[in-house]
């Protein structure tokens, strides 16, 4: 059990509530993770903030007008009544358009209408219990975002097990995957890809994505039942020629009929709308008909109307009409360049740093990672907050999480002076 959650049931010790908790109840905490540390950083005064995954300019989040001006437009019905369990009709199609327009590979394949969740948090518990029973293995990379631990391993009793995400070249561990994957041959293997990589910012290039589907399909032919959940989360933010910016789930969707490819995106960072919870769930897989798709569809309503009963209206009408919006297709990419700029920017920087610290790959999404060959990031991120007020993510005591995402190009030189400069001073 989490030492956070033997906390908390020593807490509760000799109350009821205590006694009469659940086995679940009894494992559950709030981690002390991205969520808190971030809580930390907006408590001190602080200079600059790169701890949260959201985008932000001059202190407020970006955001398209194409939504934000369509707040004023909505009306009672587009805000106060139910949503359809499985989300707005009109939503779900353009979702699927959208994919589908993203996503040339999906030409001519068949795939689910996407279901809404709320956020794609809901949308990855939604799998979890429809595909895990408690010490199912979930395969993951040793880097990724921190909610997985909770949800599947805390929260479902899933068994987390772990490959390198980098070789030794500094590319995608596709053969530590398959390591992992060979230990489940013939059996069921719950995998998640995502890319953009949260914590590192790595995204899959061309021929890297070729030889991990190649691979999945070698193991599908041995018949492992894969299913492969593609965490698109940042889909689209690539920066760098011959990196895939195309989802993997495009493969996927019909390589093999032992595998179940799983597209789990969102509004969330893709509309720059964090707050507002629309996440979305589509699925395919060679051999599964429009019977199939519908049947994994009500399967998900069922968790949704076992749990939250349907999504909030008002943030699907808000997406929709962002989508709708003439001027939708043209703000994202003025927001798309802003981002890239400050990659850019980050990567200049990155490179004439002086101090001990060594940046992970990254060439997409919102962050980099540094690794520390000293260990000691939690006294590293204490220190820049502290002394000169830059709230960053430490995880495992060995890495720092930088979001550029959310710091103004003309800050950046100031946030990474400062990070090498406390490096040196604690992590030489
Ligand atoms: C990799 C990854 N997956 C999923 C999510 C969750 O997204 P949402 O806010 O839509 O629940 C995040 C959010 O930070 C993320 O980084």
């Amino acid at each position: 059990m989490n030492p956070i959650a033997i906390e908390l049931n020593a807490t509760l010790a000799g109350t009821m509530a205590g006694a009469a908790m659940s086995e679940l109840g009894r494992r559950m905490y709030f981690p002390k993770g991205i969520i808190s540390q971030a809580a930390e950083a907006k408590k001190e005064a602080y200079a600059v903030d790169a701890t949260i995954g959201i985008a932000t300019e001059k202190g407020s989040p970006m955001s398209l007008s194409a939504i934000r001006d369509a707040l004023s437009g909505l009306v009672p019905g587009d805000i106060f009544p139910y949503a359809a369990t499985a989300g707005l009709p009109k939503l779900r199609e353009a979702w699927k358009k959208e994919t589908l327009k993203k996503n040339p590979g999906l030409d001519g394949k068949s795939l689910s209408l996407p279901v809404v969740t709320t956020g794609l948090t809901h949308g990855i518990a939604i799998l979890g219990d429809m595909f895990l029973n408690p010490g199912d293995a979930v395969v993951v990379p040793d880097l990724y975002w921190d909610n997985y631990g909770l949800i599947f391993s805390d929260r479902l009793g899933a068994d987390l097990r772990e490959y390198p995400l980098f070789d030794a070249k500094g590319g995608f561990n596709v053969d530590g995957l398959v390591e992992k994957l060979a230990v489940l041959r013939g059996k069921k293997a719950f995998l998640v890809l995502n890319f953009p990589n949260n914590p590192t910012g790595y995204s899959l290039k061309a021929a890297e994505a070729q030889r991990l589907a190649a691979a999945l399909k070698a193991e599908a032919d041995k018949g492992t039942q894969l299913i492969v959940v593609c965490d698109d989360a940042y889909f689209g933010l690539v920066y760098e020629e011959g990196v895939r910016s195309e989802s993997l789930f495009s493969e996927l969707a019909d390589l093999h009929a032992n595998l179940l490819a799983v597209k789990a995106d969102a509004a969330t960072k893709e509309e720059l709308v964090w707050g507002l919870r629309v996440g979305f769930l589509s699925f395919a897989g060679k051999g599964l008909e429009p019977k199939h798709h519908d049947a994994l569809v009500q399967k998900s309503m069922g968790f949704i109307r076992a749990s939250i009963s349907c999504s909030n209206t008002p943030g699907q009408a808000l997406v929709l009409k962002g989508l709708e919006s003439p001027s939708h297709d043209a703000e994202k990419a003025l927001t798309y360049a802003a981002i890239k700029a400050r990659y850019e920017e980050t990567r200049r920087l990155v490179g004439a740093m002086k101090g001990p610290l060594k940046a992970l790959p990254f060439n997409s999404g919102y962050f980099m990672t540094f690794a520390s060959p000293a260990g000691k990031t939690e006294a590293l991120r204490r220190l820049l907050l502290e002394e000169y007020g830059v709230g960053t993510i430490s995880f495992m005591d060995k890495y720092l999480r930088v979001a550029y995402s959310s710091v103004d190009l003309d800050k950046l030189p100031t946030v990474f002076k400062a990070i090498d400069e406390a490096a040196l001073r604690c992590c030489s």
